[in-house]
């Protein structure tokens, strides 16, 4: 097992999220404006490409890899790279896991199970189809449903993700605790970041999660505990549920100083934050050379310029802090 890449402020780099493609078939409105620029197609590193990327990586210290987007499973053929990358479970790999919105998702399931994927994250905002098509512009709530029931009968854990949006979901948070525990899954709650130009106005939207909990324990017991996946989320158990919720507080509870991940681009850019603009360009150093070790000595560059931490603040001129879009980097 190689030792793990250090950064400048002590932090192991064992997380690696890869974008597979910025583009996704919803256009959630906190998170895309309707007529999305895209990053354009000649640019995408291929498949082979971003596994070479992902088995550097691994070989430097990486022990869990999540496919991410916009939404992972549109990108072509994605799911042989799933499968190339499964193998490395077990020969450095802990963990191989997909961030979805859930909408192809029935169909690939069983697959994802077979290529060794144990556990996904599937965004869930609303329980109600209306609203659940209001927010992504056009999903099927049926569909992610179907999909849901088809990753957990093919025996894989699904952690739900909500963002936290007044005058949205807020009232229905209870519903979609009870939803997530029936089924025994996971359910955290996200702040909303300031990230990319949308068609509305995010902070009329923004909500500190501090008050979704004193509203939940007006009716749910939750117990802190010290449960961690090498996300973000601090989780707590609910009792009457027996279930786990968490809470990703990136605006009110920074969490930058137990950070252990960076982002790659389906364009095979590197962020070092998620909250900040400082990039390198693996793609030039993978193309530069056949040889891994061009490549090797730009991530080992860029870990060492990794930031401490985001500057994310919810102003009210409401501008976003960092124009590139969420699904550029998946979150
Ligand atoms: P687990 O492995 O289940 O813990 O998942 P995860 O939280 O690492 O991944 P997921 O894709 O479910 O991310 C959930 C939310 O957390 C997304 O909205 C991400 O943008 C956010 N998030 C993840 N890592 C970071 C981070 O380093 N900084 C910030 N600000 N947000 C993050
Ligand atoms: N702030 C917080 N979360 C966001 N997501 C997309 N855009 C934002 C944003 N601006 C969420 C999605 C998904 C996760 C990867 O990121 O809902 O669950
Ligand atoms: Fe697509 Fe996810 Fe963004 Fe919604 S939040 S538009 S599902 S990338």
């Amino acid at each position: 097992q190689a030792a793990p890449m250090i950064d400048p402020f002590g932090r192991a780099v064992s997380y690696l999220r890869v974008s597979v493609t910025d583009r996704c078939d919803f256009r959630c409105t906190y998170c895309m404006a309707e007529n999305m620029q895209f990053l354009p197609r000649k640019d995408l590193l291929t498949l082979e490409e971003l596994e070479r990327v992902c088995s550097v990586f691994i070989d430097k210290g990486v022990r869990k890899i999540r496919l991410t987007g916009g939404e992972p499973l549109v990108r072509k053929n994605v799911m042989v790279l799933v499968r190339q990358l499964g193998k490395r479970i077990g020969s450095g790999l802990d963990e191989l896991t997909i961030t979805t919105n859930g909408s192809q998702l029935a169909r690939h399931a069983d697959e994802l199970y077979d290529c060794g994927v144990r556990r996904i994250n599937v965004s869930l905002d609303t329980l109600d189809p209306d609203k659940f098509t209001k927010i992504t512009r056009w999903g099927d709530l049926g569909k992610v449903m179907e999909g849901i029931d088809c990753a957990l009968r093919a025996g894989i854990h699904v952690k739900l993700n909500a963002v936290a949006l007044k005058d949205f979901n807020d009232v229905e948070i209870p519903d979609l605790l009870r939803f997530a525990h029936s089924r025994r899954m996971d359910l955290t709650l996200i702040e909303t970041m300031p990230m990319g130009e949308i068609d509305e106005d995010r902070t009329n939207r923004y909500l500190p999660l501090s008050r979704l909990r004193a509203d939940l324990e007006k009716d749910f017991t939750l117990t802190d505990i010290g449960h961690r996946t090498g996300g973000p989320a601090r989780y707590v158990r609910v009792e009457e549920t027996g279930g786990r919720l968490g809470f990703i507080t990136p605006m009110t509870h920074n969490f930058c100083e137990s950070c252990n991940r960076v982002r790659l681009t389906c364009t095979g850019t590197l962020y070092m934050c998620l909250g900040q603009n400082d990039a390198a360009d693996l793609r030039a150093a993978l193309r530069a050379s056949p040889d891994d070790g061009i490549l090797s000595a730009a991530i080992d560059e860029a870990i060492f310029r990794k930031p401490k931490g985001h500057d994310f603040v919810i102003d009210r001129t409401g501008r976003p802090a960092v124009a590139r879009h969420m699904s550029v980097t998946g979150g």
